[in-house]
C-alpha cells in the first residue's frame, strides 16, 4: 500500500503526537455546498449513491474547497437495509421512507444477509474511484450505521424524535429484535471488510440513536452488536465509534479495541476524557448549530475546544452532522482555526 501524504488523521488514530490535530466534519459532503446542490438537482439520492462517478465527485467536493484532513465516502447508512431486502426510499424534503417496515416476527422471514459484492458492489467501485481521485493525499473513511440505529429505521419506517415504534418492538418482541440486530451485524461486518479491501483507511460506526436507550438497554440492544463489529474489524483497520448521546457508555467503549470514540456537544472535553480513561483518541464535539456564529467567534471557540481536549489523541469534528444553510465562510473559519492552531 502506498503512503498517505497527509497522515495526521491516521497518526491521531494511532495515538501519536502531532503538530496540530486533524479535522474533518460529519456529513461534510452535503447541502451547505453549492456544488453539491448542483448535482442534487440533477440526480436523485440513490442514483448519487450508486453511480461511482457521482459518489466520488461528491466525496472530494468539500476537500477541494476546504482541504480537510480526511474524506468520508458519500453514501448512506440505509444502503444496508436495502441490501437486506428491506425497501428504502429517500423522499425529497422528508428523508428516509421505508414503505414496508418490520413490525412483527414474521416480517423477518424476508430479511436476508446478502452477498455484499452482488448488492453493494457499487460502493466498492465508488471507493476505488475516490481513492484514485484522492491520489493518496489524505485518508478515506468508510462507514456504517450501528445495528441499533439501522433497526430504528427498519422498524419505525422513517425518521423520528423518539423512535417509539422501534423501542416498542425491542421490548415486546425481544427475540425477533435480537435476530434482526444479529442479521444487521453480520451484514455490516461483511460490508465493512469489503470496504477495507476496496481501500478505505478507517471506518466509523454511526450510532446516531444510541442515546434513545437507557444505559442498561444500550448494552443489550446496541453496544453488544457494535462490539462484535469492532472485534471483527480492529485487526484490519481503525474503527471509530460515534454514539450520539452515549456519553454514559464511554468507559465500555474505551475498552473495546476501537481506535477512537466520537463525542457530541452535550459532554464536555474534560468529562469525555475522564469517562474514557484518558488514553483513547476522542473525536468531536462542536455543536453543529454553533457554525451559525460569526467566523471570528467560531475561530475562538475551536481554539478553546482544542485546548480543552488537548492537541494529541484528538480529532476535531462536529458533535453531529453539519446542518444545511451554514454559511461557507463559517465552515472555512472552523477548518482554518484547526490548521492555524499553535500550542
Ligand atoms: O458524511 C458525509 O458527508 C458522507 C455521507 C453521509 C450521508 N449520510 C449522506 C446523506 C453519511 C455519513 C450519512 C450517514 C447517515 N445517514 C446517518 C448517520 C449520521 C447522522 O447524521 O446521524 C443517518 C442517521 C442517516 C439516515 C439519513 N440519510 C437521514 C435521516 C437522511 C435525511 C435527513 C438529511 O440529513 O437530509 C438522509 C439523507 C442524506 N444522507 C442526505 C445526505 C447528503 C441528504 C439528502 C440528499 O442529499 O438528497
Amino acid at each position: 500500500m502506498s503512503q498517505i501524504k497527509n497522515d495526521l488523521f491516521l497518526r491521531a488514530l494511532r495515538g501519536e503526537s502531532v503538530q496540530r490535530p486533524p479535522v474533518w466534519m460529519m456529513r461534510q459532503a452535503g447541502r451547505y455546498l453549492p456544488e453539491f446542490m448542483e448535482i442534487k438537482e440533477k440526480y436523485d439520492f440513490f442514483t448519487r449513491c450508486r453511480t461511482p462517478e457521482l459518489a466520488s465527485e461528491i466525496t472530494v467536493q468539500p476537500i477541494r474547497r476546504y482541504g480537510m484532513d480526511a474524506a468520508i465516502l458519500f453514501s448512506d447508512i440505509l444502503v444496508i437495509p436495502q441490501a437486506m431486502n428491506i425497501e428504502v426510499e429517500m423522499k425529497p424534503n422528508f428523508g428516509p421512507w421505508l414503505p414496508d417496515p418490520i413490525r412483527e416476527p414474521k416480517d423477518l422471514e424476508r430479511v436476508v444477509v446478502p452477498d455484499i459484492n452482488d448488492s453493494l458492489g457499487y460502493v466498492m467501485d465508488a471507493i476505488k474511484m475516490t481513492k484514485e481521485k484522492l491520489n493518496d493525499e489524505i485518508p478515506l473513511i468508510g462507514f456504517a450505521g450501528s445495528p441499533w440505529t439501522i433497526l430504528c429505521y427498519c422498524v419505525q419506517g422513517q425518521g423520528s424524535k423518539n423512535f417509539d415504534k422501534a423501542k416498542e418492538f425491542c421490548f415486546t418482541e425481544p427475540e425477533a429484535a435480537h435476530a434482526l440486530l444479529q442479521k444487521i451485524t453480520d451484514t455490516t461486518i461483511l460490508y465493512l471488510k469489503e470496504k477495507v479491501k476496496a481501500g478505505v483507511n478507517a471506518v466509523q460506526v454511526f450510532d446516531s440513536w444510541g442515546g434513545m436507550l437507557s444505559p442498561t438497554d444500550y448494552q443489550e440492544f446496541s453496544w453488544q452488536y457494535i462490539q462484535q463489529i469492532v472485534d471483527a474489524l480492529k485487526h484490519e483497520t481503525h474503527v471509530i465509534v460515534f454514539g450520539k448521546g452515549c456519553w454514559f457508555a464511554l468507559n465500555v467503549m474505551a475498552q473495546s479495541g476501537a481506535s477512537a470514540l466520537g463525542v457530541d456537544w452535550t459532554c464536555s472535553a474534560r468529562n469525555a476524557r475522564y469517562l474514557s480513561g484518558g488514553n483513547i483518541t476522542l473525536q468531536g464535539n462542536f455543536d453543529p448549530s454553533r457554525l451559525f456564529s460569526p467566523p471570528s467567534e467560531i475561530t475562538k471557540m475551536v481554539t478553546q475546544m482544542i485546548r480543552e481536549f488537548g492537541k494529541d489523541r484528538y480529532i476535531v469534528n462536529l458533535g453531529h452532522g453539519i446542518l444545511p444553510n451554514i454559511p461557507l465562510e463559517n465552515v472555512e473559519a472552523f477548518i482554518n482555526a484547526v490548521k492555524d492552531y499553535k500550542e
